[in-house]
C-alpha cells in the first residue's frame, strides 16, 4: 500500500509512523509512506500556505493553491483521497477494513481554521472524523487512520490471526490477558488458563468477551445481535458472577 501524506508539519509523523510495526512493515516493503511538505508547493515568496478568510472572522485558511499543487505533484492512477476533519464519517474498525483494501491513499491534514473549500471539491473522495472533538489539526487523526488501517494490510502483523481474533473483527470487545507471573501481589491468574485444555480456554474467553461488552458496550451487542449459545454463555457469566455474592460478608443492619 502506497501511503501520501499533504502537511504542514511532517516531523509529527516521525515518531508514531517510524516505530514498531508500521516501522517493520515499512522496511518489508508492504507499505510506503511519504510525507510531501504543502508549504513546498507554495507560490508567492513568503511560502505563505494560510490567509485570512474572506468575509471575515477570526483565524486563518489554509490556501487552495498549494494544497492542489501539491496533489498534483504524486503520481497516482489509482488513489483514493482522504481529508481529515471533524465533520467527516466518523471512523470505524469497518471502515478501517474498507480503506486497507485500497492501494493508493492520499491524505490531506488540514491545520489552522480550515482548508479553503475548494479543496474539498476538487480532490477529496471522502472526509474523515475520528470522533466528535476537535484536534489543532488533522495530522493526530491521520496517524490514527493510518495505524489502524496499516495493521489489517495482509502480512503488516506477523501473527495473521491477531487481526482477525481481536476486538471489533467479531463485534466484541477483547477478554482479559495474562503472562507470568502466575500471581502478582496476590492477583491470580485464572485457573483454567493453567489448564491446557484449549477447548475450555476458548470457552472461558469467549464468555469473558461476552461479559465484556455486555457491561461495558451494550449498544454494540444490540447491534450484532447474540447466537443461542452465545446467550447461554453469557447467562453462565451471570450465574458465575451472582454466585460471588456469597463470598461477601453478611453484616448486621
Ligand atoms: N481535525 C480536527 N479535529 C478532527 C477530528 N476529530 N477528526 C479528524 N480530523 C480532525
Amino acid at each position: 500500500m502506497k501511503i501520501d501524506i499533504l502537511t504542514l508539519f511532517p516531523e509529527m509523523f516521525n515518531g508514531p509512523l517510524n516505530s514498531s510495526i508500521l516501522k517493520k512493515a515499512q522496511e518489508k516493503g508492504i507499505i510506503t509512506i511519504n510525507y510531501i511538505n504543502i508549504r513546498d508547493f507554495t507560490t508567492d515568496r513568503h511560502h505563505q500556505a494560510d490567509d485570512k478568510p474572506y468575509g471575515g472572522g477570526a483565524g486563518m485558511v489554509m490556501k487552495v493553491e498549494p494544497v492542489i499543487n501539491a496533489y498534483e505533484a504524486i503520481p497516482k492512477n489509482n488513489s483514493f483521497t482522504i481529508m481529515l476533519s471533524p465533520q467527516g464519517r466518523k471512523f470505524n474498525q469497518k471502515f478501517a477494513r474498507e480503506l486497507s483494501r485500497k492501494e493508493h491513499l492520499i491524505f490531506i491534514c488540514g491545520h489552522y481554521e480550515g482548508i479553503d473549500e475548494r479543496v474539498r471539491q476538487l480532490i477529496v473522495d471522502e472526509e474523515i472524523s475520528i470522533g466528535d472533538y476537535v484536534l489543532t489539526g488533522g495530522e493526530i487523526a491521520a496517524m490514527v487512520v493510518i495505524d489502524a488501517v496499516a495493521r489489517l494490510v495482509p502480512g503488516v502483523l506477523g501473527d495473521e490471526v491477531s487481526a482477525e481474533e481481536e476486538s471489533f473483527s467479531d463485534q466484541l470487545l477483547e477478554y482479559p490477558h495474562y503472562t507470568r507471573p502466575r500471581n502478582f501481589r496476590g492477583l491470580e491468574v485464572p485457573e483454567v488458563l493453567l489448564s491446557g485444555n484449549h477447548k475450555k480456554i476458548d470457552l472461558w474467553r469467549k464468555k469473558q468477551s461476552l461479559l465484556n461488552t455486555f457491561f461495558r458496550r451494550r449498544d454494540l451487542l444490540k447491534i450484532r445481535g447474540l447466537t443461542k449459545e452465545e446467550k447461554i454463555l453469557l447467562w453462565q457469566g451471570f450465574f458465575e458472577l451472582a454466585m460471588l455474592i456469597d463470598e461477601i460478608p453478611e453484616r448486621s443492619e
